[in-house]
């Protein structure tokens, strides 16, 4: 008998956009490629995603003391070896273990995804020929990256060994389609010029506030240790892009490289400017949630904000780029200034 083979996958469109040369935009850069659209994952560190599917119960009255008091006594076991509970907080701390598992096991994905991206990008480097030492760099956040995935899972177990006492993580599904970076441009510079910019000094430079604040109130014991590890490494993450920028600009094709950063910038940043936007409404978590390394959508809008004005704009203005660049950082930066 025939085989039925399945149906294509097809990304998620949330993840994907057509990046193409933009008119009028100065450079001599042309496409690769004359084929299907390309696609360009968008989501560099994995945590700008749609909340709304988890909103398993609408926000309560926040008190951040509460949740304190609560945090402290989060186990990463069984809640009802742990101490008498009544139902109403038993309720609470499955609800709070429910969404940081969906949670959690998106971060998985991010991390592995960022994995493979990284190691995507090791290889054009040595394609390029580019310095041994940032090659080396991007091997060692690979690595990294795959032990993020690794901390991670283990809150995922934690997490269902509350929800339902089995431990058990299902194998991970990702859209291969997104394991890797497409070449769009000529010369490869140019390409590596895109991903070094939106994955690394964007998205690796926003994870550094964003995981800080995503740990400032966790008090799970295996969330608290993925995020002590993830954060000391995204100062790492986020210091090699500002470095391979510098390098690219200042190489063989900088000049190019150059015109061609201050023309996909605006389109970089409207990105993020829509992601995190979408997310100000959400003001409060249930109680519970933020000792399991979560927090509400307007916190991550607070933080991008944070970034751009105290790490895009000055990292950009010192290297030379011109106002017609940044022009899309004043909304940016407004995502603070209107909280
Ligand atoms: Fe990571
Ligand atoms: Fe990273």
């Amino acid at each position: 008998m025939p085989q039925r083979l399945p149906p294509p996958r097809v990304a998620s469109p949330l993840k994907s956009v057509n990046a193409r040369p933009r008119s009028g935009a100065s450079g001599s850069w042309i496409p690769s490629s004359s084929g299907p659209p390309p696609r360009r994952y968008t989501d560099p560190i994995g945590l700008c995603w749609p909340r709304h599917e988890d909103k398993l119960q609408p926000p309560p009255i926040f008190s951040p003391r509460h949740v304190r008091t609560r945090a402290t006594l989060a186990p990463d076991g069984p809640l009802r070896q742990s101490r008498r509970m009544d139902e109403s907080e038993l309720t609470a701390e499955v609800t709070a273990a429910r969404a940081a598992a969906v949670e959690w096991s998106r971060r998985v994905e991010a991390e592995y995804r960022s994995a493979a991206l990284t190691s995507h990008l090791a290889h054009w480097l040595l394609e390029a020929g580019l310095s041994h030492d940032l090659v080396r760099l991007a091997l060692e956040i690979t690595s990294d990256e795959l032990s993020h995935a690794e901390l991670s899972t283990e809150v995922v177990r934690a997490a269902h060994l509350i929800t339902s006492g089995d431990p058990s993580v299902a194998s991970l599904q990702v859209d291969r389609a997104s394991l890797s970076y497409i070449r769009e441009w000529e010369p490869l510079e140019l390409d590596l010029t895109a991903a070094c910019l939106e994955t690394f000094c964007l998205g690796e430079t926003v994870a550094v506030p964003l995981f800080r604040r995503l740990r400032e109130h966790t008090t799970v014991i295996s969330a608290r240790t993925a995020l002590d590890r993830i954060l000391a490494d995204e100062v790492k993450h986020r210091d090699f892009g500002w470095l391979l920028f510098e390098s690219l600009l200042s190489g063989r094709e900088g000049a190019l490289c150059r015109d061609f950063a201050a023309a996909v910038l605006p389109s970089m940043v409207e990105r993020l400017a829509a992601s995190y936007g979408g997310l100000s409404d959400e003001v409060a978590l249930p109680p519970g949630h933020r000792a399991w390394g979560l927090m509400p959508g307007r916190e991550y809008a607070l933080a991008l904000g944070d970034a751009t004005r105290r790490e895009y704009r000055p990292r950009l203005i010192a290297l030379g780029f011109p106002s017609q660049a940044l022009v899309g950082l004043d909304a940016l930066e407004s995502l603070v200034s209107s909280r």
